[in-house]
């Protein structure tokens, strides 16, 4: 496939290798330029191009992979001429304290972090590869069948997209988990029990039926605040997100 990457940090960086490895053509993008990516060029195999370029040459798939609070940076015009049937994945997390500042409809519940995504982007996207550890999405992958395979929960208001997804994410050695629609994607957010817990897909499709779709309030109370305690353990011993 040609797959089209925006943003080259931990997440960027670690899909780009494990599909370079699969024989996927990969085209990678930063917001400086891609003059700036030689370093992550030689450690993946993909080719630095600028954002737009990534979409345009990401005939297949694109990616979608930088800070939430710099998704409003992306240009207006992005997936002007992208067919609509390729699917572009979001990978975002909301951290308000350590990276992101307060966003009201996220603080409100309002909306999951991939539909204000989704709203700014103007385009439908399936949410996957937000709750497992860059290292472990490059690293841990394993063949269908292993006993203990981690899954990873997708979720998507276009199911053709959401289908496609999934396939590409059992390509890369992981158990895919239906998470429905974007509203419902809240259960794959930080806070939440599976957010970096490598579940394996009995466990984590389990997990998602007992939490239901509809978010309560209880439930957006108890997620927020059990993220707002990692973000000030990460905070103390001195971790910083750009
Ligand atoms: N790190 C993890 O383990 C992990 C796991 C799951 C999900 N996530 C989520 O995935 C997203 C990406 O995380 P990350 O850790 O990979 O981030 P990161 O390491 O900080 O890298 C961010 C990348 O986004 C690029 N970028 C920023 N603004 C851009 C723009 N306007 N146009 C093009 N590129 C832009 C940056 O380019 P420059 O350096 O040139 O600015 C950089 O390459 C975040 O929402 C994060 O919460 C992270």
């Amino acid at each position: 496939m040609n797959i089209g990457i925006i943003g080259a940090g931990h997440i960027g960086s670690a899909l780009a290798v494990r599909l370079t490895s699969l024989d996927h053509t990969v085209y990678i993008a930063n917001s400086r330029g891609p003059e700036t990516l030689k370093d992550v060029e030689q450690k993946t195999g993909a080719t630095p191009v600028t954002a737009e370029e990534a979409a345009r040459r990401g005939t297949d798939l694109i990616v979608v992979t930088i800070p939430l609070k710099n998704i409003p940076d992306l240009p207006n015009d992005l997936f002007a001429g992208v067919p609509a049937q390729v699917p572009v994945i979001d990978t975002s997390n909301y951290y308000p304290l350590l990276r992101d500042g307060q966003m009201p409809e996220l603080e409100t519940g309002d909306l999951t972090e991939s539909e204000w995504v989704q709203q700014h982007l103007g385009r439908p996207v399936v949410k996957v590869f937000n709750n497992i550890y860059a290292a472990h999405l490059e690293n841990k992958g394993q063949p269908a069948g292993t006993t203990g395979r981690i899954a990873l929960p997708v979720a998507s208001d276009d199911a053709a997209a959401k289908q496609k997804v999934m396939a590409l994410v059992e390509e890369l050695g992981f158990d895919a988990v239906d998470d429905g629609t974007l509203h419902e994607s809240w259960r794959q957010q930080p806070g939440t029990p599976s957010y970096g817990a490598d579940m394996p897909a009995d466990k984590l499709r389990e997990h998602l039926a007992s939490l239901g779709t509809e978010r309560t309030e209880a439930q957006h109370a108890e997620y927020l605040a059990n993220h707002a305690k990692q973000e000030q353990e990460m905070a103390a011993q001195g971790i910083k997100l750009k």
